[in-house]
């Protein structure tokens, strides 16, 4: 299947940003791991970054048409602000899961409110770059499940 990484603004700099929040691994180094993990369970996984949310809306609407299976989305920022990445994902109906470095919870508190947690399979937060890594487990057992 058709896996979709999507990374909102600033993710470009992990690695030297913020590392008590994000961690010291960069971008490059969570996507390669990433498309290796998905490779050895038989799949086809693409990353995209982007600062732009009309980049990440246009992105999550090529889904409609382009086979993705289901989308992995650290939305950054955007979570916290984006109706347009919202009304995108809830158009195009394809299953995504929420994942976020840090535990929003702990943090500010305008970083509770998520404007995609409620559409999400679900959520995960807090981990690091771990997070990312159970993401994705968690979309390869929800795969095997539908396959099933
Ligand atoms: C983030 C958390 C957001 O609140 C923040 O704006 C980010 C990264 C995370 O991965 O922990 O840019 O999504």
């Amino acid at each position: 299947a058709k896996l979709l990484v999507l990374h909102g603004p600033n993710l470009n700099l992990l690695g030297d940003r913020e590392p008590a929040h994000y961690g010291r691994t960069t971008l490059a180094e969570i996507d390669d791991a990433l498309r290796d993990g998905a490779r050895r369970a038989g799949h086809q996984l693409e990353c995209l970054q982007s600062n732009a949310e009309h980049v990440l809306v246009d992105r999550i609407q090529a889904t409609r048409h382009d086979g993705t299976a289901i989308i992995l989305i650290n939305p950054a920022a955007f979570t916290h602000t984006s109706v347009a990445i919202r009304d995108a994902l809830a158009a195009v109906q394809v299953p995504f899961i929420e994942i976020h470095l840090s535990n929003p919870h702990a943090r500010e508190p305008f970083r509770r409110h998520s404007y995609v947690s409620d559409l999400a399979l679900g959520v995960v937060c807090g981990f690091g770059d771990g997070s990312y890594r159970y993401g994705l487990d968690a979309a390869l057992a929800w795969l095997d499940r539908q396959a099933a």
